[in-house]
């Protein structure tokens, strides 16, 4: 498949397998430099992208041992600055004749860093930091020896770790700690300071300059075709189907939403009438829940449910589309960390999970893909939606999952379960509307646990499901954090769900952050 980037200059992020290899790139492109994330095993550049500098990601490895990742020789050649975080750092020290100690304890969290005054084109990047500041750590090996042409310029406070290292000459520097991580407190600007001060990049990445080049990149992919789209109410495809509408012209645009009985209460009629009062003109609403849930019939394997899902999907839009079009391209709401996520980038970050737009594709599609935000984080859309004018109701929407409801009940689907998820779930949304909370957690919802357990009401003996209720802040789903729900609010909630949905005798509220977690449960 051609690549159709939206923007072919910035910084390169080599990714090593880190779990926060995404937010390096994410934290960028919030302070306006385009960056893009690539296997860190490449062996060559990629081709069509005029790169401006490198960073090398974190990752599990250790440099001492034997088939640990390694940087290829391309990454000299650019003669491009360069700043190894982590792993990264490791990598640097080796490649220039330092030695890197085997780890003897792991540290992980926050840490002081004391940085000193040292001078190397790539002191730039530390300019007008604090003296001290904090800093996130999580790594095992770290430095032992440097090479004379490096020199530290920071250090922890406490354990006297060497966390900043510039080169003595060229514009290269390395950090222990993890500038991307919101705990470090200047992380964001170090971060910056190695795009503008080392690099030379112009703050070029927002909003309007988004809209203009994902449109253009449309256009260069679709030419004169005409698209399918594949639309669920999720922030992604709408934003996704009002763009390609916007780019290509209305009439080369049908947009298809399946009702594959996965989907929350009243959801798919809600989901209809907004994208009609939003201008989408050639809507066609396919319900087809007997298909979807037949093929899951038995189904209990998180990914074969979401392989299977895929598949169903492609299977209803190659019957829909002899009947409708023709058409050239099938539109998806694909993001950046989907792709990244599945991709797992060879031996790289492990795959978390298949999602479902990207993994579930047949080798031979009959129609080619056109996925504008396979390079955009959702926020990126969000912000793109806001440009377009679309209506706070859709932009502002909870994600939701294209599998829908199979990733949230656990175990195998049956029309039941279904039923008894669905009621619960619009409980807990109507409650956090009711109490102003909606819009003050970035995505919530219900899961059904196969587990059922003895409870009581009235005088009867009860043996019934088990619900959770997950909460979570987050800014693109990457990392998130458990919100802060008052226990009243989750009791009202609990008190609701087991009085008003028989076949629920117990609610839990899921206060794991991601990582470890991740947000659904599957
Ligand atoms: P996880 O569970 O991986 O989820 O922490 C991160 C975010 O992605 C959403 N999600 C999906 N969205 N198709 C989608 O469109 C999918 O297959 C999919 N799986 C997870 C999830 O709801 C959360 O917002």
């Amino acid at each position: 498949m051609q690549i159709h980037r939206p923007q072919n200059e910035g910084i390169l992020v080599l990714d090593f397998g880190s779990q926060y290899t995404l937010l390096i790139a994410r934290r960028l492109r919030e302070c306006g430099i385009y960056a893009e994330v690539i296997d860190g095993n490449r062996t060559t550049p990629p081709p069509d992208f005029r790169c401006r500098g490198i960073i090398l990601s974190g990752g599990p490895d250790s440099v001492t041992e034997e088939g640990s990742r390694r940087l290829g020789n391309w990454v000299w050649d650019l003669k491009v600055p360069v700043l190894g975080i982590c792993y990264g750092l490791q990598l640097l020290v080796e490649h220039f004749g330092g030695h890197v100690r085997s780890a003897t304890k792991r540290e992980y969290g926050k840490a002081t860093l004391v940085l000193k005054t040292e001078s190397g084109p790539a002191a730039k990047i530390f300019a007008d930091l604090p003296p001290s500041q904090t800093v996130w750590m999580s790594h095992g090996d770290d430095t032992g020896t440097l090479p004379e042409c490096l020199v530290a310029l920071g250090h922890t406070a406490h354990d006297h770790v060497t966390a900043a290292i510039i080169h003595r000459q060229l514009p290269i520097a390395a950090l222990q700690f993890h500038p991307e991580v919101q705990h470090s407190d200047h992380g964001a600007q170090i971060l910056t300071q190695f795009a503008r001060n080392l690099c030379g990049i112009e703050a070029n990445w927002n909003s309007r300059r988004m809209v203009d080049l994902v449109t253009e990149s449309i256009r260069d992919c679709v030419g004169n075709g005409r698209v399918l789209m594949a639309v669920s109410g999720g922030v992604d495809s709408t934003v996704a189907a009002a763009l390609l509408g916007r780019a290509l012209g209305p009439e080369k645009v049908t947009a298809v939403l399946i009702d594959h009985g996965l989907m929350r209460k009243g959801e798919t009629t809600w989901v209809k009438n907004s994208l009609l009062k939003a201008g989408f003109k050639d809507l066609h609403v396919l319900h087809r829940p007997e298909q979807f849930l037949n093929a899951l019939s038995g189904v209990s394997d998180p990914e074969a449910k979401r392989k299977i899902i895929g598949r169903c999907f492609i299977e209803e839009f190659e019957k829909f589309a002899p009947e409708h079009g023709p058409f050239t391209h099938l539109g998806q709401g694909t993001l950046y960390p989907d792709v990244i996520e599945s991709a797992g980038h060879g031996s790289g970050a492990k795959v978390i999970k298949t999602h479902h737009n990207v993994g579930g594709l047949p080798a031979k599609l009959a129609l080619q893909l056109v996925e504008p935000f396979r390079f955009l984080f959702k926020d990126e859309v969000r912000l793109i939606g806001r440009e377009l004018g679309l209506p706070k109701e859709l932009v502002d929407r909870h994600p939701f999952p294209g599998p829908g409801m199979a990733v949230r009940l656990l175990g195998d689907i049956t029309g039941e379960k279904l039923a008894l998820l669905r009621e619960a779930d619009a409980i807990f949304i109507e409650e956090l509307r009711n109490a102003g909370l909606y819009d003050q957690v970035w995505q919530a919802f219900v899961v059904l646990l196969p587990v059922r357990s003895v409870g009581v009401m009235g005088d009867n003996r009860t043996y019934q499901w088990t619900i959770a209720l997950r909460s979570v802040s987050s800014t693109d789903g990457m990392t998130a954090d458990v919100s802060d729900l008052p226990l009243s609010f989750l009791k009202q909630v609990a008190s609701r769900i087991v009085r008003q949905v028989p076949g629920i005798n117990r609610v839990t509220y899921d206060i794991t952050t991601k990582p470890p977690a991740t947000i659904e449960w599957e």
